[in-house]
């Protein structure tokens, strides 16, 4: 009874996981590769947690690294993948992102 509905959980989850179009994009334009699975285990220590952020915060920030006017120490790093980023999709990044358990 029990793994039952840790079965069933588990393929809520996926679901849900598997059908937001947030999740897709942040395997899609390499995010996962720095930041970790579920945002929230980054590659190195100096690099940020993100997941459980408020949307938008996460939202100013991408768009201010993506034009520069973010350029504090790490955000080189991360600008150079932020030309295959639109506007619409940081936003659906940044409400994916915000749902993620912190
Ligand atoms: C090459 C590594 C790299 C990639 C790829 C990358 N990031 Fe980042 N990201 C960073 C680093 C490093 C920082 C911290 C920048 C700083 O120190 O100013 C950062 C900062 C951020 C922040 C701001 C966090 C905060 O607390 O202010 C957000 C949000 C973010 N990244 C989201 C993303 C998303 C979404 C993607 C995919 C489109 C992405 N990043 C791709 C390295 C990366």
């Amino acid at each position: 009874m029990k793994t039952t509905v840790f079965f069933i959980a588990a393929m809520v989850t996926f679901t849900a996981h598997a059908a937001d179009p947030g999740a897709a994009l942040y395997a899609e334009k390499t995010c996962v590769a720095c930041h970790g699975k579920d945002a929230k285990k980054p590659l190195t220590k100096s690099y940020p947690k993100i997941a459980g952020q408020n949307a938008a915060y996460l939202e100013q920030q991408m768009t201010d690294i993506k034009s520069g006017a973010r350029a504090n120490g790490q955000s080189a790093a991360m600008k150079g993948v932020m030309h295959l980023v639109s506007e619409a999709e940081i936003k659906t990044l940044a409400a994916y992102l915000a749902k993620l358990p912190g």
